[in-house]
């Protein structure tokens, strides 16, 4: 038990309480891949969080005529009960109880809703878990007022509980989950944001390809459980760490050139955990690999800083500063566009994280 966020005060006499907050998605550079039960990572990972993308929750909650330790809840999705939701959402709950035991003297009406599409293949587990954590700490804040850094340390932690990329959702414009020795304040247990990053990378843009619209078909709990014996993990998780070392330095300085390799490979070797794996996959599909080639070819003869990432799954996420959007935008639409699905994509950019909407 994590003692520091251990729910201070109990209230004697329950009143009713509704808030809501909006938490962003994000879009990992190095990425976290592998975990320790419960929610521990096995590398540091860093991540843009975005603007766009942002998941709203409202939560109510009504005090319970006589407390029975049990927790109650219900929980609608733009507008619709989702049963298939609960298992997710309990087991959050039963991570998080110890931290917020009060929890259990109301019922508890969850209402949340995306601003992108939901079946667009984009992970809305970190949007959705940090802004419910933010609207727990929220009321907890209600019954044992806290630091605003207390607050956004707790969300985060919350939050990782939920769901580990969810910890790096709460502020912007970059934030760092993981254990790491070159991060001072680096932790397992919540996300904190980089410093001193340079004004390039928070005025950064991410066009969202919807190459695959489908459902995921490997889970990310099931990806980290393929990380388990996998026979390239060690070396991965270090890479991961170096990884990290050489980027906060880039990052810093703003060097576009530098950045670029390491994202990309990066995004490639997460994609190659895959295929090693027992069972093995190949998430990306061939207009995947069609853009990514697009990519290289268009940024070898327009010299412009532009680079891709993806995450686990066939969508690509093009990177690129704001200062070339113009010129990046006429190429994603006269070349990408015919590779997505729908010819759908999602415009977005660097954000600030959680707030009350
Ligand atoms: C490939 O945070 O979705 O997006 O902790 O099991 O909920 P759980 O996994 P999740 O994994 C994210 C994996 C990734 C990389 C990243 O975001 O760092």
């Amino acid at each position: 038990m994590e003692q520091r966020f251990a729910a201070q005060n109990l209230q004697a006499h329950p009143t009713a309480f509704q808030t809501r907050w909006q938490a962003p998605s994000n879009i990992a550079l190095i990425k976290y891949w592998g975990k320790k039960s419960p929610q521990t990572p096995l590398n540091a990972s860093i991540s843009f969080t975005l603007a766009n993308a942002v998941t709203q929750t409202q939560v109510r909650f009504s005090p319970k005529e006589e407390e029975d330790q049990k927790l109650s809840f219900s929980i609608q999705f733009e507008g619709v009960v989702k049963p298939d939701f609960r298992p997710k959402i309990q087991r959050f709950f039963d991570h998080i109880l110890p931290y917020q035991p009060f929890l259990t003297a109301y019922h508890i009406d969850i209402e949340s809703k995306n601003t992108f599409p939901h079946s667009s293949g984009i992970a809305s587990s970190a949007s959705s878990m940090a802004a419910l954590a933010a609207c727990l700490v929220d009321f907890e804040a209600q019954l044992a007022p806290m630091s605003e850094e207390h607050r956004l340390l707790k969300t985060s932690f919350l939050a990782r509980l939920g769901s580990g990329s969810a910890s790096r959702s709460t502020q912007g414009p970059m934030m760092v989950w993981g254990k790491h020795p070159v991060v001072s304040n680096s932790s397992d247990h919540w996300a904190t944001p980089a410093d001193n990053i340079h004004p390039i990378f928070t005025d950064f843009c991410n066009t969202i390809l919807l190459i695959d619209k489908g459902q995921k078909q490997v889970s990310s709990s099931l990806g980290h459980k393929l990380m388990h014996n996998h026979p390239y993990a060690e070396q991965r998780f270090d890479q991961a760490n170096n990884h990290l070392r050489d980027l906060l330095p880039i990052l810093e300085s703003g060097d576009l050139e530098a950045f670029i390799p390491i994202v990309e490979k990066e995004a490639l070797h997460l994609h190659a955990m895959m295929m090693t794996s027992d069972p093995y996959f190949i998430l990306m599909k061939p207009n995947t690999l069609q853009v990514i080639e697009h990519i290289w070819a268009f940024r070898k003869d327009s010299k412009l800083p532009i680079s891709f990432t993806l995450d686990a799954g066939a969508n690509v996420h093009v990177l690129y500063p704001n200062s070339v959007a113009k010129e990046v935008s006429n190429f994603i639409d006269n070349q990408l566009l015919s590779f997505c699905e729908q010819r759908q994509l999602l415009h977005d950019r660097v954000g600030t994280g959680i707030k009350k909407y």
